[in-house]
């Protein structure tokens, strides 16, 4: 499958050639008889170097759909306060696999966010466990883009303006609005999902290190169009202020056979980062490892970072290797795609997740800290097989009623710090 390379570019594609029309947008007639659209992702106002929109050639306009109606209570909402927030260190085991068929929509569960779609800023955070495909189904969010993180199993995902296929150690980012269908390639699919409410996820400013290095705009792969001329019982799932509404629709909305301009879906590989470090003493801040962040209103303090810990060396000096100690008056959401965590020994394993809110203190549990106090930092070492990720917001994460109510909710996480030993000497060296 080829994609466009770069982020947020001014891509064009047309499945038949010739649709898109020259010198125009909006022609009174586009080719083969098809309808045009414009796909607004910011403010028609925003200034030119933020300003996203794609034009759409579609078979039928996005309007044409019967009334929607709110779905009954589902497992993924927005629903952030429903239980107070706690400051306590919070970590899941993975999310179990469905055993009854269950698709990416219906499998999804609301974990914890911030902010809200009606106030634009704020994340949800959300994880996915299915074993079916999307069939005759089709959804968009209204609410916020999307940002897939697969931790199992290969997704293939139907969008209007084309399909990606994406495996674990890539991630797809789905802008709001877009409509799409998730189809599994492998038996089961596991992994992550936030929503982002705030400004669009961009590629961080990057200071001194430059032009390169991090992640690189050419290996975030947009989709080419494609099209589905379908006509059924089909139902279109929209994600509209915080609940789920439901339309009947008769053909398929992913019909869009050409489309230019700058707003759309990518893909980006993971291990394509190119990860930077200390190669003397002590540690860079994790701001270092930002793949996307999107800015809020307060210049340097972003609604949400997406993060990621790669495999990479560890040469640095006379220095504690691993994540340090420390409180944070960000709030910081991890996974972990595969491998181990070098702050951690066990209890937090592939497709698990943690919660470290503002200023609760967190990092290495005892035995990494007493294994890395000992190690002979005059060699390097490697990490390797390792991928986690955060998602690290300016807002208090708040987990959702269902999440602290579940079982995956580990009661004895805290018990990884109570082994710390106290090593002070005051006639000590
Ligand atoms: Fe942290």
């Amino acid at each position: 499958m080829n994609y466009q390379s770069g982020f947020a570019n001014e891509f064009a594609s047309e499945a038949i050639p010739g649709v898109l029309p020259a010198g125009q947008n909006s022609p009174q007639r586009v080719a083969h008889g098809l309808y045009a659209e414009q796909l607004s992702g910011t403010a028609f106002t925003a200034p030119r170097h933020e300003n996203r929109r794609s034009w759409l050639y579609r078979i039928r306009p996005a309007a044409m759909h019967k009334p929607f109606v709110q779905m009954a209570h589902t497992t993924f909402h927005n629903r952030f306060d429903e239980t107070p927030a706690t400051p306590n260190q919070l970590r899941w085991d993975p999310w179990q696999l469905p055993e009854a068929p269950t698709d990416f929509l219906d499998s999804l569960v609301t974990i914890a966010g911030n902010g809200s779609a009606a106030e634009q800023a704020g994340v949800g955070i959300h994880v996915y466990a299915a074993n079916h495909s999307m069939e005759g189904r089709y959804f968009y969010d209204a609410d916020g883009e999307l940002l897939i993180v697969p931790q199992q199993g290969r997704l293939r995902i139907a969008t209007e303006l084309g399909v990606l296929e994406v495996a674990p150690l890539e991630i797809a980012l789905i802008p709001r609005g877009v409509r799409f269908r998730v189809e599994l390639l492998d038996a089961a699919a596991r992994g992550y999902m936030v929503e982002n409410f705030g400004a669009l996820l961009r590629l961080p400013d990057a200071g001194p290190i430059g032009a390169n290095s991090m992640a690189l705009p050419r290996d975030f792969l947009a989709p080419h169009a494609a099209y589905e001329d379908l006509e059924g019982d089909f139902e279109l799932v929209a994600k509209f202020q915080g609940a789920l509404w439901q339309a009947d629709i008769g053909h398929s909305p992913l019909d869009v056979v050409a489309w230019h301009g700058n707003y759309a879906p990518c893909k980006y590989d993971l291990t394509r980062y190119n990860t930077v470090g200390s190669i003397s003493v002590d540690h860079p801040d994790p701001s270092i490892f930002t793949v996307l962040t999107s800015p809020s209103d307060t210049h340097g303090t972003a609604n949400m970072d997406f993060v990621i810990f790669p495999p990479r060396w560890l040469v640095a000096e006379h220095t504690f290797r691993p994540p340090y100690f420390h409180r944070n008056v960000a709030s910081e959401f991890m996974g972990l795609i595969e491998g181990a965590y070098d702050a951690k020994v066990g209890g937090f394993a592939p497709g698990g997740m943690s919660l470290h809110n503002c200023m609760s203190g967190h990092g290495p549990d005892a035995a990494s800290f007493e294994k890395a106090s000992a190690a002979d930092t005059g060699k390097p070492d490697h990490l390797a097989n390792t991928m986690a990720f955060m998602f690290e917001t300016r807002k208090v994460i708040r987990p959702t009623a269902q999440a602290l109510a579940a079982p995956q909710l580990q009661q004895n996480y805290y018990e990884c710090w109570q082994g710390i030993r106290k090593h002070f000497d005051p006639s000590r060296a």
